[in-house]
């Protein structure tokens, strides 16, 4: 079988409940989207098993929950108001906005401007050469603050922020004091982030609202800088591999010198074959996350009065030094960051596209298998009566998912007949099906599926909870071996 497209997984998470097109009763809001009863838990899912991997797994990494909207000198600070934009074209013939960016620049040009003035660029929407002058648009997601803000107040201004890892920035003295943390060590976030994005698109891969997993890693100045960078490459294609993602679909690029953000020195890209059905290969990739080094910027530019390289961020707000004490060798100094920054929405996409398959059942019908990782699956087991008209079979299925549910995530399904209530299963990734027959009746057992197999096996009901938290603990802990 050929590899699923974007279509295809729209069509699915669609069809059964895991993302819908937001506020589509009222003509939907671009690329918005809802997470449905499955999304939302495949989500959450995603979000568990990350934070398990760095959090809890390792002894190096804190966790926080910073606000969403900061006081804005952070912006200021960071570097984003004055550098966080897109360059922006507008369309004279059909208004199409358009990033500059994305016009393919001809042979010989050497700006967008001149390839504009020239005429050497069409809209990619109508083809007109009729386009306006590329300006800078901050993509900084606006609001004001307060009861009595006016629109165009500028002290009510305040933001959404467009990364989480500032509120881990601001954060570094509070939880190395509170928790004694000594360098190496990082704090990890989860937290929605905002962007105005000027072309949205492609359902949940580029939205203005969306969820990132970042953890900023604080280094000493003078450790390894690029090789650190490798080391948390090879640990994330190891953790989403781990998780079910097939290696040949992620591919690993080097961000040019000329495209790094204004904070970052070095910076990898894990990329994802979100497009498999493009001809060209190198079209077939989209950025899934992105590791960078990104120095001491972000410590330095927040510290009150830093010495900065350049001379340009001195800082007379900030009434903080965000330097860090080593007591062994008792001096101060700004650490240096890695940063590995991963969306929530795109792994999730990643994942579906790499779980789907299609597997022909013995009737010959074609049967959709979600082979999500049984960690990332939204429903880990499903309790189906094989017969709906039987009181004595309904009560005990449902007894038995009343004795799981405390436990693990598990559903009752009994509108259908038994080959329909796999397949519904098989469609959604739930990993083990247990039915419950008229012999159950008899030896107090079970038959327990498996999506990937169709093999059953026979478990008495006293050791079912049992059965099942092995077999998951179990895939757990493969996944985190993996991701090591
Ligand atoms: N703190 C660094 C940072 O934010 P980024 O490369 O701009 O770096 C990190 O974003 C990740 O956040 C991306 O690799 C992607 O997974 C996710 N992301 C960024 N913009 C997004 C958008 N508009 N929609 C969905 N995910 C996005």
């Amino acid at each position: 079988m050929s590899a699923p497209n974007i279509e295809t997984i729209v069509s699915l998470a669609k069809r059964r409940g895991f993302v819908f097109p937001s506020s589509d009763i009222y003509g939907g809001l671009g690329s918005a989207w809802d997470y449905g009863p499955l999304g939302v838990e495949l989500s959450n899912n995603v979000k568990q098993s990350w934070w398990r991997w760095l959090v809890y797994n390792r002894e190096d990494i804190e966790g926080i929950d910073s606000s969403i909207i900061l006081n804005r000198l952070v912006w200021k600070y960071s570097g984003h108001e004055e550098t966080f934009h897109d360059l922006l074209v507008d369309c004279r013939e059909c208004k199409e906005r358009i990033r500059a960016d994305k016009l393919d620049l001809p042979a010989g040009v050497s700006s967008i401007q001149e390839a504009i003035e020239k005429k050497l660029v069409k809209c990619p929407n109508c083809d007109s050469t009729d386009l306006t002058p590329p300006r800078q648009f901050n993509t900084m997601l606006r609001t004001t603050l307060g009861a009595a803000a006016e629109e165009d107040d500028p002290t009510a201004l305040a933001y959404l922020r467009p990364e989480t890892a500032q509120g881990i920035f601001i954060n570094f003295l509070n939880v190395q004091q509170t928790m004694r943390k000594k360098l190496p060590f990082g704090i990890a976030q989860i937290g929605k982030a905002f962007r105005n994005e000027i072309t949205p698109g492609n359902f949940i891969l580029r939205t203005r609202e969306f969820e990132q997993m970042e953890l900023e890693y604080f280094v000493r100045p003078d450790d390894e800088h690029f090789k650190l960078v490798d080391y948390w490459v090879d640990q994330y294609v190891g953790w989403y591999t781990g998780l079910g993602i097939n290696r040949e679909n992620l591919h690993l690029h080097e961000v040019p010198q000329s495209e790094l953000a204004h904070y970052s020195r070095r910076t990898v890209d894990i990329m994802y074959r979100y497009f498999p059905e493009r001809a060209e290969e190198e079209r077939q990739w989209e950025e899934l996350m992105g590791i960078a080094y990104r120095t001491d910027f972000d410590l330095k530019s927040h510290s009150k009065n830093p010495e900065t390289e350049d001379g340009k961020r001195i800082n007379q707000d900030s009434t903080e030094d965000l330097s860090y004490f080593d007591e062994a060798e008792k001096k101060r100094f700004y650490p240096h960051v890695i940063e590995p920054s991963a969306g929530v929405n795109r792994s999730m996409l990643a994942f579906l596209m790499d779980a789907y398959s299609e597997k022909t059942n013995d009737k010959g019908e074609k049967r959709v298998v979600l082979k999500l990782h049984p960690e990332l699956a939204p429903i880990k087991t499903a309790i189906l009566p094989l017969a709906r008209n039987k009181p004595e079979i309904v009560g005990m299925a449902k007894a038995i998912k009343r004795s799981l549910q405390p436990v693990l995530r598990a559903v009752y399904d009994d509108t259908g007949g038994i080959g329909k209530l796999y397949a519904r299963q098989d469609e959604i990734g739930t990993p083990y099906c247990v039915t419950v027959d008229h012999q159950s009746l008899e030896d107090e057992a079970v038959t327990v599926r498996d999506r990937d197999t169709w093999e059953q096996e026979r478990i008495k009901v006293a050791d079912l909870q049992g059965h099942l938290l092995t077999r998951l603990a179990s895939a757990r802990a493969e996944q985190l071996v993996n991701g090591e």
